[in-house]
């Protein structure tokens, strides 16, 4: 299935699974308007697909760049009112003071920076209205990416799209192929960005939201108890995929972060460990169960690198025992597309892998 919603591309965030699939499985809903869960939820693909079958949903992400992406997959603004919110902040926020050193010397024109940095302070004190939030996801997907020919599409040097790069790797890079940043307007920029991802109108069906919260933790699905779940769509972190945080350092930034790398990975499902793996995810599928009505279903898009040496289907079926789901089918998804950072301009290439679908049933 493919469908084009350009909102769903107003950030990219990696190892996010097409549009099409969950739209594919929400579309054997028999019950209208049955709410939606995804407590893995990335940059909101699942929101986004409910949303277009006018179903409420719940996406969870302890990642703030995933979870401030997929919020803007549930706002219904206009791209006037995010260029107008944007000419508001610029107008008012005072100059403020930058990041330094040689990366940030070297990864944006220092007029730029000073722009960004004054709405980021903005952003970071109130991103409370949907123009604000949107402003704010459109930002995030503006702020790093490829130079291009014409006038600038992003608002960075010579960037992969997907995710950032290491400091001292990005700098030693532009300075050996003499790359510096070119002014960018950050009005424009965002205002051919706003109507490219927002012009489309969208209902949002009442009751959705997205949580910046930890998908292990009981607590967070007490508050979804009155919920019952019809449908769980969803795709966990691949065991040994530890970069989430790391490689969006600078979006992080963004949202009010540090302004280095932050290799912590406190808040993010563990890979010390097959064990410690499965039980989290454990952990994970008991929480969603509480949540579900009797014969709900689940359906986890899941796969391995070909370096790890784990059975990610035996680790996806393990980590389901004894949770309140019962497997019913296995689909092979096929391979990832390769190129998940196909926008990557260092020459990293990436690994395609293959894929697949797990669906199981709420068990009474
Ligand atoms: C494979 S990605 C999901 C991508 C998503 N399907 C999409 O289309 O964008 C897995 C996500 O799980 C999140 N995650 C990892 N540990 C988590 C936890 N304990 N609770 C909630 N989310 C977590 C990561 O931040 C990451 O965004």
């Amino acid at each position: 299935m493919n469908i084009k919603v350009p909102l769903n591309a107003v950030c990219p965030y990696f190892t996010m699974f097409p549009l099409g699939f969950p739209l594919q499985v929400l579309a054997r809903a028999t019950e209208a308007h049955e709410p939606v869960l995804d407590p893995f939820c990335g940059r909101g693909t699942t929101n986004l697909a409910a949303r277009l079958r006018e179903m409420p949903s719940t996406g969870i992400d302890t990642h703030p760049v995933a979870a401030a992406v997929a919020q803007a997959k549930l706002i219904a603004t206009k791209p006037q009112a995010i260029a107008t919110c944007l000419d508001e902040i610029l107008g008012s926020e005072p100059e403020c003071a930058m990041p330094r050193g040689p990366f940030w010397q070297l990864a944006f024109h220092q007029a730029t920076l000073q722009d960004i940095a004054r709405v980021r302070s903005a952003l970071v004190r109130d991103a409370s209205t949907p123009e604000r939030r949107a402003l704010q996801a459109v930002l995030l997907g503006a702020l790093h990416g490829p130079l291009t020919k014409s006038s600038p599409s992003y608002l960075s040097n010579q960037c992969p799209r997907t995710y950032a790069p290491k400091p001292r790797y990005a700098v030693t890079y532009w300075q050996r192929h003499g790359l510096s940043a070119p002014p960018a307007d950050i009005r424009t920029v965002v205002k051919r960005r706003a109507e490219r991802y927002y012009t489309q109108v969208l209902p949002v069906p009442d009751g959705s939201r997205v949580l910046l919260a930890d998908s292990r933790d009981p607590e967070v699905f007490r508050q979804l108890r009155d919920e019952q779940f019809g449908w769980i769509v969803t795709s966990p972190p691949y065991y040994g995929m530890r970069t989430y945080l790391p490689d969006q350092w600078l979006r992080l930034w963004l949202l009010g972060g540090p302004e280095t790398v932050d290799y912590e990975q406190r808040v993010q499902v563990s890979h010390g460990s097959p064990e410690g793996f499965i039980q989290q995810l454990r952990d994970v599928w008991t929480n969603c169960a509480s949540v579900c009505r009797p014969h709900a279903r689940l359906v986890v898009r899941f796969g391995g690198f070909p370096q790890c040496r784990q059975d990610p289907m035996q680790l996806l079926r393990e980590s389901l025992t004894g949770t309140g789901w019962r497997i019913q089918t296995r689909r092979d998804a096929g391979p990832a597309p390769a190129g998940r950072r196909q926008a990557d301009h260092f020459g990293v290439t990436s690994t395609p892998r293959s894929e697949f679908d797990l669906w199981a049933v709420r068990s009474t």
